[in-house]
């Protein structure tokens, strides 16, 4: 019932805006922490498009997440110039340590991975983002440290 007052709250706040479905997704995952299952069927109704639709726009956009996030999201800078010094062995690195891929989360609820689409730490890549924070030269051993602590 929560979720549904809520979801009236949200569409109405944004129902003369142009295009409503990024804004309507932003405030629910504000709210919710990640877009519920039942909330995208809502949306789908209310603006008249379907849930495929709505779905498509949740996975195209690299900040929405389908299911909520661990204690702490660690995101890893897949962008061109962290690529060039060793994202993508870090990547893998961080895929074998948690046991996740992309958007997965520890099964002790601690961890989240996400990708990130360049921090603006180029020069000192590899870049990741730890709880908000960003970090710079991520080498493994850096890695390593940074999952024990977030408690991987
Ligand atoms: Fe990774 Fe810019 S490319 S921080």
């Amino acid at each position: 019932a929560q979720t549904t007052e809520t979801m009236t709250a949200i569409l109405a706040q944004n129902s003369g805006l142009e295009g409503p479905l990024l804004p309507i997704l932003h405030s629910v995952q504000a709210e919710f922490g990640f877009i519920p299952g039942d909330v995208v069927q809502i949306i789908a109704d209310h603006l008249n498009i379907t849930r495929a639709e709505v779905h498509g726009v949740i996975t195209f956009y690299h900040d929405f997440r389908d299911a909520p996030a661990g204690k702490h999201v660690v995101k890893i800078c897949r962008a061109e110039a962290c690529q060039s010094v060793g994202a993508n062995a870090l990547s893998e690195r961080a895929f074998e340590k948690l046991g996740v891929e992309w958007h997965g989360t520890t099964a002790n609820g601690n961890v989240t991975l996400e990708p990130v689409y360049c921090l603006g730490l180029c020069a000192c890549g590899p870049a990741a983002m730890v709880d908000g924070k960003v970090v710079g030269r991520v080498d493994h051993a850096k890695l390593d440290k940074i999952l024990a602590e977030a408690g991987a």
